[in-house]
Order: structure tokens, then C-alpha cells, then sequence
């Protein structure tokens, strides 16, 4: 015949109230798959050509061992019938088994004795027959089920329990459909268009097309793109935090710097161990910086080689060419510092200033799970009249409360261009133990004197990396899960939203 679509409709065709009572019988009586004639069926629901309504029919099934009853009868009757052919004497177990088999022989005889129909000689141990034949209720009970279509209505309730206490019957659920005329009902579909066509706009068959309704519940199609990375998103909660507290971006974009603003004009010894290859990636094309401020850096030469504002300085020979060799940047202090020289140098002198940076840096370091070559710093610096080490703690407390981290302990440390320089340590809620989380400090006057700024503008500066508190923040163990080429691109994709509440956790504990 045609396919379950046209022969549905068909069905339907003959008059209004026409319906398709059960697709199970539907589908059997055409030769069609149920499966297929119930998704056709939705099909055309969707389209409101059809309205189903669900079916749900049970009925019972034979097991295996019922179908073998219905054809050679009941183990009790077979098992009666071979003890009444033994006659007076009746049958062994052993014979009895040998006769109708193992099986048979347990079950039947069981229900024999059960019914009266066969007793145990004492003496002998046989099995005899009590009665010469008896009515096989089982089998009948099966062949009616069969004759019925399993419909459970065919059998008393008593039957039933039965049969199923014996395992022969299992009763099965099955989901079907009633199908009639839908409101948009039509003998034959109508494919509904999907898409307007400049065709059907250029013959004005559009006018007359019927088209799809719109799917508001649909998914819309995954859009694809970019994802910004657990270290980006960390990184633009620090700048919104830093930029609420006043501090203006510097520009760090180059990697490339010359060893004069990186180090030298920090103060820092062209001697200094941080200076070797084994530490600092230097450039090798182009090796050299081609220009520096001349007059700046005759006064930082000078306060290396002799000192100046009440220092000694280094004492040794000032190198032109060491300081003009090209590096990979070790920090962003390298900034700062032109920042600072910028600042002492603009037009109409010196303004009070908060400046960070949050960008790469790169160090020769043995590589393991919590160090890479390339980090990313985190630098913030306020230049003012006057500033202590007091103004350098509290703008250090005010900015990790931000980010959640509320208990602060300072270590004294050594940085050639800070004077006094302070570790900070931060206690870990999650981790319950202090961390080193960053390194800070005023800036020596020999830093800051050689670039021409007022004698009592002081600078304070601290540093941390960008790593640590993302890590933290993202539960990551291994920094070459968090950046590198080994990086699952998923976790990129998944990685939530970072937001930094610590600073309100408090305050609400204070209330
Ligand atoms: N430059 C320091 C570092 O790399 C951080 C720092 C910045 C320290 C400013 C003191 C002042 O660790």
C-alpha cells in the first residue's frame, strides 16, 4: 500500500468525525512499523492536520514454558497421564522422570499431589494415580488468553494470579494513539515552506505559500567565538578594582625593553646576579636599544657610579653597553619607572599620581608546576608629597580587602630600588596558611632623584603576579593547566565570571 502518511490522512478522508480508533491495529492491519506510523502521526499533529489522543493498553503475553502447555498440555496432566498408564503400581520418581522429564516431573507431580490426583505409596515409594483423567484448566486457560489477545478481561482474577505465580503470563504496557482530524486537517500535506525565496517574491507565489510558524522554543543555534580566558577575566576585576580606587593605566604594551629602563634606572647594578642570561632573556636582533634621555642617563650613571642625595652609590664603572642591551622585560617596574620619569619631565611639573599595570613578564626560570618563562605582574604606584611607609600599608590592605584577601602580614625584604621593602603575605581562608602574594616598597631616592622629581615626592609600589590568585580562584594546581599550549580549550570556554566580594564579606560580618 502507500506510506503511513497518505494512508492516515486517507483513513481520516471519509467523513468528519472519522478516526483511527488505535494505531497498533492500524499499523498491523497495513503492514507498517508502529514505531513509524506513531512519528508520522506527530508529524502531522505538529501541523494540526491530526489530533491523537494517547492510548495505553495492557494485555498479557505467554512466557515460553505457557506456549510449551498450550501444545502438549500441563505438567500435572502429562505427569498423571504417564502414572496412570503405569497402572496399579505406579512410577518411581526416577521412572517418572525418565518418562516425562526432570522438569516436568517435579512441577507435575507437585501439583498431582496438590490436587488429588496422585499419591505417595508408603511402602514403595511410588507415585500412584488417584483419579483416571482430569480437565487440563491450565492449558485452557492459556489457549483462551491466546484466543483474546491477552486481553486480561478474557480470564477471572483467580485465574490470573495464578498463572502468573507459575511464571507463564507477564502482563505488557503498550502505548498507542488514537488519531482524528486536526483543525488543519487536508487529505494531502501541504509541505509548509521554511524559507522565503527570492523566487517565490519574483512570481508572487509567496502570497499564497503557507509557511512555517515561527518556534519560540526552540534553541537558538550555539554561537561560536571567543571566550576570554580565566586570566583575562581575573584580570579586568583588578582593573575595575583599581581603577575605583583612582589608579590610571600605564601603557605596557611591548615586551621588548632595554636593560637601562628595566634596570638601571631601578638602581639595580649592572653587576646584579638578575642581570645574567641564566635569568634574563636578552635580545639578540635587535641587541641594543637605539636611544635613551641623554641627560637622564648621565645623572642615573652618575648616582650608580658616585652616588648623589645623600647616597654613596655603587662605586664601579657605569657601562654603556650593558645598559643599552635589549631583554624581554622582567617586570613591569620597567614602566613605573618611565612613568615616573614622564611625570617629573611634563609640562607644568609634577603632579600627584596612581598608576598600575597589569601585563607579561618574562624570567629564565626552571620551569615547574607553579612557575613558567612568561607570568603576568600586577603593579600598582602612587607618587605624593610626602607619603610613608603608613600610606603604602593601608593602600596595600584597601586593595587586597578588595579582592578578598583580609588578613595582611608584612615581611621585611630587599629590593635594589625600594627602601624599606616589604613582603606581603596574605592568609589563605581556603588553604588556612599564610602565602607570599607579593613584594613592595618606597622607592629609593636614587631612583627617583636622577629623574628630576620634587625632593619630598615619595613613591610607594607594590607587585604581585596575575597567576596566584587566579590559581586560587580557579582551583587550578598546575600553572600549565592555566596557561601554555597544553591548556584545555574547555576550561576556557566554562570557566565562570571571577568575582572578587571578599571586602563585603567583612563588612557584613562586622554588622
Ligand atoms: N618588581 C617587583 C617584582 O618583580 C615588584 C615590586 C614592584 C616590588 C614595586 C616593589 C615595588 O617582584
Amino acid at each position: 500500500m502507500s506510506d503511513p502518511e497518505s494512508a492516515i490522512l486517507t483513513a481520516l478522508s471519509a467523513e468528519e468525525g472519522s478516526t483511527i480508533a488505535d494505531t497498533y491495529a492500524f499499523a498491523a492491519s497495513h503492514n507498517f512499523d508502529h514505531n513509524q506510523v506513531v512519528g508520522v502521526s506527530k508529524s502531522l499533529e505538529g501541523d494540526a492536520y491530526v489530533t491523537l489522543k494517547e492510548l495505553s493498553t495492557q494485555f498479557f503475553v505467554l512466557q515460553k514454558e505457557a506456549n510449551d502447555i498450550s501444545t502438549n498440555g500441563s505438567q500435572e496432566v502429562r505427569v498423571l497421564n504417564a502414572l496412570v498408564k503405569a497402572g496399579d503400581a505406579g512410577l518411581s520418581i526416577p521412572a517418572l522422570q525418565q518418562e516425562v522429564g526432570k522438569d516436568i516431573s517435579k512441577i507435575g507431580m507437585g501439583n498431582c499431589l496438590k490436587n488429588k490426583w496422585a499419591k505417595k505409596d508408603k511402602a514403595s515409594g511410588n507415585l500412584i494415580a488417584i483419579v483416571s483423567e482430569a480437565k487440563d484448566d491450565v492449558r485452557e486457560q492459556l489457549a483462551a488468553l491466546q484466543a483474546a489477545n491477552g486481553d486480561p478481561k478474557a480470564l477471572d482474577d483467580k485465574a490470573v494470579q495464578a498463572l502468573k505465580r507459575r511464571k507463564l503470563i507477564s502482563l505488557v504496557t503498550r502505548k498507542s494513539y488514537t488519531v482524528s482530524r486536526g483543525p488543519d486537517y487536508k487529505p494531502k500535506r501541504v509541505k509548509k515552506a521554511a524559507d522565503l525565496t527570492k523566487e517565490m517574491l519574483d512570481s508572487g507565489s509567496y502570497k499564497t505559500t503557507t509557511f512555517k510558524e515561527y518556534n519560540f522554543q526552540t534553541l537558538g543555534e550555539s554561537v561560536g567565538g571567543g571566550y576570554l580566558h580565566p586570566l583575562l577575566k581575573v584580570r579586568a576585576e583588578f582593573r575595575k578594582i583599581l581603577m575605583q580606587m583612582g589608579f590610571e593605566e600605564m601603557p605596557t604594551s611591548k615586551w621588548v625593553e632595554s636593560s637601562f629602563w628595566n634596570f638601571d634606572s631601578l638602581f639595580q647594578p649592572q653587576s646584579h646576579p638578575a642581570r645574567d642570561a641564566h635569568d634574563t632573556f636578552f635580545i639578540k636582533e635587535p641587541a641594543a636599544t637605539v636611544s635613551v634621555p641623554e641627560d637622564y642617563y648621565e645623572r642615573v650613571k652618575t648616582m650608580h657610579e658616585s652616588g648623589g642625595s645623600g647616597s654613596i652609590g655603587y662605586r664601579y664603572d657605569f657601562k654603556r653597553e650593558e645598559a643599552f642591551k635589549n631583554l624581554l622585560r622582567t617586570h613591569t617596574t620597567a614602566i613605573s619607572s618611565q612613568m615616573l620619569y614622564k611625570l617629573a619631565n611634563q609640562e607644568g611639573g609634577f603632579q600627584p599620581a596612581r598608576y598600575f599595570s597589569i601585563d607579561r613578564v618574562f624570567r629564565n626560570e626552571t620551569m615547574d608546576a607553579t612557575h613558567l618563562c612568561e607570568f603576568h605582574q600586577v603593579e600598582g604606584l602612587v607618587a605624593d608629597y610626602d607619603l610613608s611607609l603608613g600610606d603604602l600599608i593601608g593602600t596595600i590592605e584597601t586593595f587586597f580587602k578588595k579582592i578578598g584577601i583580609t588578613k595582611l602580614r608584612f615581611k621585611p625584604a630587599f629590593n635594589p630600588y625600594t627602601e624599606p621593602s616589604m613582603e606581603i603575605f596574605g592568609y589563605h581562608p581556603d588553604l588556612k596558611k599564610w602565602t607570599e602574594i607579593g613584594n613592595s616598597g618606597m622607592f629609593r631616592p636614587e631612583m627617583l632623584a636622577p629623574m628630576g622629581l620634587p625632593e619630598n615626592v615619595r613613591v610607594i609600589a607594590w607587585g604581585l603576579s596575575l597567576e596566584r590568585p587566579t590559581m586560587i580562584k580557579y582551583r587550578i594546581d598546575n600553572i600549565r593547566n592555566l596557561f601554555g599550549h597544553k591548556v584545555d580549550l574547555a576550561m576556557t570556554r566554562n570557566a565562570p565570571i571571577c568575582r572578587f566580594e571578599g571586602g563585603e564579606e567583612e563588612e557584613k560580618q562586622q554588622q
